[in-house]
């Protein structure tokens, strides 16, 4: 079976974007793949955080992974932290990694200028990622948009790395994005991507309440002032990609005729977003409360986790040290 690795940080709560853009791809993908999921802490650290924090936010993520249909007996779900050899093959990946690689990331200049002091995690941050990755010798990576700059830089560390100590038959596999068709979900804002950290987003698990009084003062085409004004879909910046995403085709096909000749207004078409939002959330929601009741069950997953991906990352690092010179004591 062809393997794929994905990773997500937990850096706050899982938005219908990471929803859209990744997981429920990798939940489809897990049937066909050998699958590795990873809950990226180390990546989690390179912003300011509390231990506390980050403690309950790892364990929530990995209820949320669950709840929207990773299943643990296929696919090793697992913590970073807990494989201790990703951080081992950053370093050694550091080596190899121009620094001009680095520098010229886009996620680096817009994180570092936000900050006073830039500190290296932020600059090496790919070279983790690009560790996690080549680690398991995957070599599809299913991701949404943002992160196709950084698997590019994966590519480079592999092909860097087998220049260098496996000339003839590449060791490391040149991994490629698997995007969806939402693979770039807007934020309520209407203007910058859904994210976390600029805090435009619809968590997967909040109530139809908390949803509806985000959707309902969400931009829509600026044309449609008043209920008779025609719109036109493709200048609706959240809620006509949204339907896109969550109603079915028939629906989508209402929604553009109903906005073209104003036979429905913003709110009827928002109240139609919403239900079908909820028709797929709810389910998750309703799993992930009793997940949450059961903590030792899922720690119990992602140890289960952990042990099966330190069974292929020890293999890989073996053959890393070897090829490396690095295994001279053993
Ligand atoms: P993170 O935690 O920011 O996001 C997790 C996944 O969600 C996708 N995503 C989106 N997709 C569509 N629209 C959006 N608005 C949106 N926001 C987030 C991301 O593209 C991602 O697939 N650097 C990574 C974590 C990582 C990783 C890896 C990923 C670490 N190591 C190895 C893949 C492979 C990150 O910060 O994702």
């Amino acid at each position: 079976m062809p393997r794929i690795f994905s990773g997500i940080q937990p850096s706050g709560e899982l938005h219908i974007g990471n929803y859209l853009g990744a997981v429920k791809n990798w939940v489809a993908l897990q049937h066909e793949h050998e699958s590795f999921f990873c809950i990226v802490n180390y990546h989690a650290i390179t912003i300011a955080f509390a231990p506390e924090d980050l403690r309950r936010r790892t364990r929530d993520m990995a209820v949320g992974l669950l709840a929207s249909g990773l299943d643990a007996s296929r696919a090793a779900i697992f913590v970073q932290s807990d494989v201790p050899e990703h951080t081992e093959l950053a370093w050694i990946f550091n080596t190899i990694t121009p620094l001009g690689e680095l520098e010229r990331q886009v996620q680096f200049k817009e994180k570092s200028a936000r900050q006073e002091q830039v500190m290296a995690g932020i600059l090496n941050y790919p070279v983790l990622q690009a560790a996690d990755i080549l680690l398991y010798l995957a070599d599809t990576v299913p991701v949404g948009e943002d992160q196709v700059q950084h698997l590019e830089l994966s590519r480079v560390v592999a092909r860097n790395w087998n220049a260098r100590f496996s000339p003839d038959v590449p060791f490391f596999p040149e991994p490629q994005p698997k995007l969806t068709p939402t693979r770039r979900i807007p934020g309520l804002d209407g203007q910058a991507k859904m994210s976390k950290s600029i805090g435009n987003t619809i968590g997967l698990l909040e109530s139809p309440e908390q949803v509806w009084e985000k959707l309902r003062p969400a931009v829509t085409d600026p044309a449609r002032q008043r209920k008779t004004d025609a719109g036109e879909p493709a200048k609706c910046p959240v809620v006509y990609p949204l339907h896109r995403a969550f109603s079915p085709p028939p629906v989508v096909a209402e929604v553009e005729e109903k906005c073209r000749s104003a036979g429905w207004g913003c709110m009827d078409c928002k109240k139609a977003l919403h239900a079908h939002m909820m028709d797929e959330l709810t389910p998750i929601r309703v799993r992930a409360a009793e997940l949450h009741d059961r903590p030792q069950e899922v720690d119990a997953m992602l140890h289960e986790g952990a042990r099966r991906a330190r069974l292929v990352a020890r293999e890989t690092m073996d053959t890393v040290r070897t090829r490396m010179g690095l295994d001279a004591a053993q």
